[in-house]
């Protein structure tokens, strides 16, 4: 693997650990905000980061090369309502989408085809996880301050299942 791709799938497996360190701080925002669904749905998602990170981790190691983990950068989270928190966590899939757009190119301009195979699972990954942010932030925009609504909204994410799959209707990610 060029030294160039292996530079820049190294800083994504610290991207995908900035991103996991940042939806731990969006479950607790959500537990402040006494939403126990959602903060459920926020810590689920942070695995799945986790999880992510550990695929290219265990890419680069079976390509022959070690990673470098790096102090994670982390502006914290906040949000009023939890319309806030979802935006910022719509805000945050984007940023990782470029991310990985711009390494996908990396690995087309070098000719990497490994590491095109695996990142093809990234760019699939990022276009549902962008759509269930969307659809989770038309809901909560339908719902407005209509608490019933809000908490029938929490109740559906506080079903989405761990590690991997997904139960809740709320909760479709991967
Ligand atoms: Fe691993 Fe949601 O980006």
């Amino acid at each position: 693997m060029s030294a160039k791709v292996y530079e820049a799938i190294n800083e994504q497996v610290n991207n995908e650990l900035a991103a996991s360190h940042s939806y731990l701080a969006m479950s607790g925002v959500c537990e402040e905000l006494n939403f126990p669904g959602a903060a459920h749905w926020f810590r689920v998602q942070s695995e799945e980061e986790r999880g992510h990170a550990l695929r290219l981790f265990d890419f680069i190691h079976a390509r022959n090369h070690g990673v470098t983990l790096r102090a994670i950068p982390f502006e914290g989270a906040q949000g009023a309502t939890l319309l806030d928190v979802f935006r910022a966590s719509l805000a945050q899939e984007e940023r990782v989408s470029a991310q990985i757009d711009a390494l996908y190119d990396v690995a087309m301009q070098q000719k990497e085809f490994a590491a095109v195979v695996e990142l093809q699972w990234f760019v699939t990954e990022q276009v549902e996880e962008e759509k269930s942010a969307r659809d989770i932030i038309a809901r909560l925009e339908m719902a407005g301050t209509d608490t019933r609504a809000l908490l029938e909204i929490d109740r559906e994410l506080g079903a989405r299942a761990g590690g991997g799959s997904s139960t809740g209707e709320a909760g479709e990610a991967s």
